[in-house]
């Protein structure tokens, strides 16, 4: 098969539409067979659920071609069951977590040519979405809604890659208290969008969100969990007492990689006020991988520096994303499960 002729190396993180998208609709009580469909456009009443009162859900997940040229993708499982809990904390019918994979399966598999070729260091990021398609007017869950996944070739989140980034303190919470910022769902990202916009004109890549409670410990950034690393190589991440923290699959995967390396690791709320005693900092996701974070500056323009600064990521956070990457294209054999073989 031959792949798109794209400069796959010079791909930032955007949105072009592929060969194939893959929808399913809820209808009557129950999702139909779902198919596969060259038109990107989804069409809606005005007064459809999503548009109101935003019952909306997504995912991200990358598939690679590894070394050998086979199409793998990283822990579909975990993403199923993610976007299963976050559809059912806004009163959406779950996409069964078989039907998920198996769609994501067909999906990868018909845009194949467009999945970045081994040791480009793009991926193909697979957007899982589902939102409100039927019609409310009263504040209420809608009867019908659209099981969508696209999927487009993407490079690196963060513009430096591996290099460093610059975070800000916000002053602003991306989620309340006990709210939802446990799960995926779109109206997270609506509350972030502002501090967002304000930290990039700023020069910051992103925000680091202190707990919405009491704004004294460490929560996560706008699309990524935060790792820390301590001077004798302990891998330190953030626990939430508010339950505000998305758990992200690249965490669970790190931290599982950190301990099979060797690395001490603990899972804790971590003050902000203590930061200053770590060597690393790093942002994990999907789309981040890992971005090393060089400074991050509070609210009232005092820095905190971790390692080298600026100058290059840390020797730990360095070796877990050498690991997790080279898992995920085939260099190296990971966990049982963990890299799933599409065509
Ligand atoms: N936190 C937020 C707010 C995110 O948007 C993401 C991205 O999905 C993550 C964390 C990382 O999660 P994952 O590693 O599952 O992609
Ligand atoms: C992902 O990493 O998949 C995300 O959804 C993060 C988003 C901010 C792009």
């Amino acid at each position: 098969m031959e792949k798109k002729d794209i400069d796959w190396g010079s791909i930032g993180f955007g949105y072009m539409p592929t060969d194939y998208s893959y929808v399913s609709n809820y209808r009557d009580g129950e999702w139909d067979e779902g198919t596969l469909t060259p038109d990107h456009t989804v069409t809606l009443s005005e007064c459809a659920g999503i548009l109101h009162y935003c019952q909306e859900v997504f995912e991200g997940l990358k598939a690679y071609t590894t070394k050998s040229g086979d199409i793998v993708c990283f822990r579909p499982d975990l993403n199923a069951e993610r976007m299963y809990d976050s559809a059912k904390r806004i009163c959406m019918p779950p996409f069964p977590v078989d039907r998920f994979i198996d769609a994501v399966k067909q999906v990868v598999k018909a845009n194949a040519a467009w999945v970045p070729p081994f040791g480009s260091g793009a991926a193909l990021y697979i957007r899982p979405v589902m939102f409100a398609t039927g019609v409310v007017i009263g504040v209420k869950p809608a009867t019908e809604y659209q099981f969508r996944i696209f999927v487009t070739p993407v490079g690196p989140y963060y513009s430096g890659g591996v290099k460093p980034v610059a975070l800000k303190v916000s002053e602003y919470d991306r989620a309340a208290p006990h709210g939802t910022g446990n799960i995926k769902a779109g109206l997270n990202y609506a509350m972030s969008l502002y501090p967002s916009v304000e930290a990039h004109e700023q020069g910051f890549a992103d925000n680091m969100f202190l707990d919405p409670a009491t704004r004294t410990y460490v929560e996560e950034s706008g699309g990524a969990n935060f790792l820390f690393v301590t001077s004798d190589h302990k891998v330190v991440y953030p626990k939430s007492s508010t339950d505000s923290i998305l758990p992200s699959i690249t965490r669970r995967s790190l931290v599982h990689i950190a301990r099979d390396m060797g690395y001490d690791y603990e899972h804790r709320p971590v003050r902000f006020d203590e930061i200053s005693n770590f060597t690393e900092c790093g942002m994990c996701g999907t789309a981040a991988v890992i971005s090393p974070v060089g400074k991050v500056v509070n609210t009232d323009g005092t820095e905190i520096v971790f390692g080298d600064g600026m100058e290059k990521a840390g020797p730990v956070l360095t070796a877990l994303r050498t690991q997790l990457t080279e898992i995920q294209t085939g260099v190296l054999e990971g966990p049982e499960g963990w890299v799933v073989k599409i065509c």
